[in-house]
């Protein structure tokens, strides 16, 4: 028996790097929130030893930094291929078209409150695109007051280099102790921003089945193709 058969266009939409450094900075992002939890309040002690050799605080912020890093390398290679990739040219750059469009957000606000559709022109809708991108500065920003953090401990190689340069810095942001309430202060606006980018997710891809969190894994999205008549 013939049934009615259903076809898809297939769209690539991230690339391989692109999708790696979106999984690797939300694995280093929770890293950071749990050592940085522990970091602003260390709730656990080592058991009492006469010898000075539990340094658990100490180990633990050696992994922040570390995953501090990592995540600086994250961002840094993300910012560079949003602007120089060849494919975010005609997919993630190309939002700003929306973006820019005072009529594109109208739209994108009724297919929020699902009153209309919205054909998107470029990765993502208007509010979506500013979204990510005040992400991409609260990153930066969390990335150059841990840089700060990190230098006040070690003044030799990189940290001397970094003191000095961000001296000027750090007292523009109300000397170390503004810094480290501002380092503490993004990381909750980073948790504030991931429960909502979960559920846009989760809504989206009941909205939208195919076209939400499968490129995020393999890269494309699908889109259901009307039957010819
Ligand atoms: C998602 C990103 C991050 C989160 C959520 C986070 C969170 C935190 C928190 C909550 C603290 C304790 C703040 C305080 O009370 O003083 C802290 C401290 C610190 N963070 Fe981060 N952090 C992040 C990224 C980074 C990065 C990128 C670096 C460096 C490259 C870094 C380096 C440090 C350092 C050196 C300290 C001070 C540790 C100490 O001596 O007490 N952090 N972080």
């Amino acid at each position: 028996m013939i049934t009615e058969r259903e076809f898809f266009a297939k769209l690539y939409c991230f690339s391989a790097e692109v999708r790696g450094l979106h999984w690797l900075r939300a694995l280093l992002i929770v890293a950071l929130v749990v050592t940085g939890f522990y970091l602003a309040k260390p709730f656990l002690t080592p058991s009492p030893a006469l010898e000075p050799v539990n340094f658990q605080n100490s180990l633990v912020r050696f992994w922040h930094v570390v995953f501090g890093f990592g995540l600086m390398f994250v961002v840094i290679m993300r910012i560079f291929l949003f602007f120089f990739d060849e494919h975010s040219r005609r997919y993630e750059r190309a939002s700003f078209r929306d973006t820019l469009s005072l009529s594109s957000w109208g739209k994108q606000l009724k297919y929020y409150l699902l009153l209309g559709s919205f054909e998107r022109k470029g990765a993502y809708g208007p509010l979506q695109h500013v979204a990510y991108m005040i992400l991409m500065l609260l990153l930066l920003f969390q990335v150059l007051t841990g840089l700060i953090l990190h230098a006040a401990n070690y003044h030799d190689g990189l940290g001397g280099v970094l003191g000095t340069l961000l001296g000027p810095v750090t007292v523009w942001l109300g000397g170390l102790t503004g810094v480290s309430n501002l380092h503490y202060i993004i990381m909750w606006l980073l948790l504030i921003f991931i429960p909502i980018h979960l559920y846009m997710v989760y809504w989206s891809a009941n909205i939208n089945p195919g076209g939400s969190t499968e490129p995020m894994f393999s890269g494309y999205s699908f889109k259901k193709i009307p039957p010819k008549v």
